[in-house]
């Protein structure tokens, strides 16, 4: 028979270490690095970053990103200018003999007085995985050759490390954010970009700034696989110059492997990479009830798809951040929240990784889910059953950083800084990930925040403190 006694002082215990954690979730910080006071400056049209490889009709824009839902795919994409060219892609395992070879498509598109270049994609299939492959594009022509490596095959303890970018655009603090990044020596195996790419709208849409963009980032995209999130900057709606097509430039230069995770749309999708499940949010397609991007995301989440013995760590990744204390983009994203945010909490996502704000911030592990109109319980509560909020636009824009915090400083906010930087999300085995944050003014191995994740799954204990 119980013990009432044990059982009230069990109870007792667990009210205090309750209170305890609480206690220590509000104490928050922000960081006191004081970065001088300089906007961005953007790189000039002829800086040497933005070049075009030399030879007639050269590939250039290389960039490539996942192409199926478990990383046996890759999409490789290039634009050629002077005319079409092949879609041919060689490639193999030896640089000496590329053996295979795939066909892709071309397309083109025009934005106001800009026709873009020909815009190749073409989808490497049946790859081996944790494999080194090569490939050649501009077949006919003048031909360029890069490398990537597969992932490891999809499973519950397999190691791997994401880079996270947002909000990157072209001046010279994103090239300082780029070059941290490619020396930063956790050695990033695949970038989860949180949206905003070019800015080429603040160029009154200019698409030349498209592929000035390309061009900049080829030299860790053309290596690597990017992830694609769309962010506000990519949704250049221009009636003023006859352009109504949200996203044009912006989906016909970054496929993505929708249709793998049966997305209806190009904003939204899902793929598996070594230990992780990422979902990906559109900020700026419809997301209310009965809505496609709504009910695909519902099937995610209610189909038993997510299987967190096969890949324990379930990440999102969306532009517009929920939980966020610079005055900026004030309840932007709030309406999804209140939308999504309950089923974050129900299938325990690991951590939301958002841009849109210019700065970097870090949330205990709390939600906001309780409020029901007349019950007046609207204020974020620490919660070991929901993700950290992490804001890192900080990819250094030419808009310049957030620099204005709302004071004083939320208890939900566990760590936040106005300064350019990426971060690294670390993931060892099925229960622990490490995160690190690296401001751009320091040397690229220091690491000015970092956390230890503890999986929601498998070691759903208190890790946010
Ligand atoms: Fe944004």
């Amino acid at each position: 028979m119980r013990n009432p006694y044990h059982e009230f002082t069990a109870a007792l215990l667990l009210i205090l270490m309750a209170c305890c954690w609480f206690a220590c979730a509000t104490d928050g910080f922000t960081g006191s690095y004081v970065r001088k006071a300089k906007k961005p400056k953007d790189m000039p049209l002829d800086a040497d970053v933005f070049m075009l490889p030399p030879g007639y009709n050269a590939p250039n824009q290389v960039h490539i990103t996942q192409g199926n839902i478990d990383g046996s795919a890759m999409i490789i994409s290039w634009i050629t200018n002077d005319e079409p060219g092949t879609n041919t892609v060689l490639f193999g395992t030896s640089n000496y003999n590329l053996s295979f070879q795939a066909e892709g498509r071309v397309n083109q598109y025009k934005f106001f007085n800009y026709t873009s270049g020909f815009i190749h994609h073409c989808t490497l299939k049946n790859l081996k995985f944790d494999t080194k492959y090569y490939y050649e594009v501009g077949i006919g022509h003048t031909r360029r050759k890069f490398w990537f490596n597969t992932p490891p095959k999809v499973g519950p303890d397999v190691p791997y490390t994401f880079g996270l970018i947002g909000d990157l655009g072209q001046s010279n603090d994103s090239n300082i954010t780029l070059a941290h990044y490619e020396s930063n020596p956790a050695k990033g195996q695949a970038v989860l970009f949180v949206g905003d790419l070019s800015y080429a709208d603040n160029y009154n849409h200019n698409n030349i700034r498209w592929d000035t963009w390309g061009r900049f980032v080829e030299r860790s995209a053309a290596y690597q696989p990017w992830i694609w999130t769309a962010g506000n900057h990519e949704i250049d709606f221009a009636p003023e110059l006859g352009e109504v097509e949200p996203f044009k430039p912006y989906r016909n230069r970054y496929h993505v492997p929708y249709k793998a995770s049966n997305s209806t749309a190009p904003f939204w999708y899902s793929i598996k990479r070594a230990s992780a499940y990422i979902i990906v949010l559109a900020s700026y397609s419809a997301y209310g009830m009965y809505t496609p991007q709504y009910q695909w995301l519902e099937a995610e989440f209610k189909s038993g798809k997510i299987d967190r013995s096969e890949t324990p760590w379930l990440i999102v990744l969306m532009h517009s951040p929920w939980y966020n204390s610079y005055n900026y983009h004030y309840k932007e994203g709030e309406s999804m929240r209140v939308m999504y945010e309950p089923w974050f909490v129900k299938y325990k996502v690991d951590v939301v990784f958002a841009g849109h704000v210019h700065a970097y911030e870090r949330s205990h592990r709390i939600s906001n889910i309780a409020y029901n109109i007349v019950n007046g319980n609207c204020r974020p509560v620490a919660d070991l059953s929901a993700p950290v909020y992490i804001t890192i636009g900080d990819g250094g824009n030419l808009e310049g950083l957030a620099t204005n915090m709302t004071e004083p400083q939320p208890k939900y906010t566990a760590f936040r800084e106005a300064s350019f930087g990426h971060a690294i999300f670390s993931i060892k085995n099925r229960t622990h990930a490490y995160f690190e944050w690296h401001r751009n003014d320091d040397g690229v191995a220091v690491i000015a925040d970092s956390m230890w994740f503890y999986n929601r799954v498998w070691n759903g204990i208190h890790d946010s403190v």
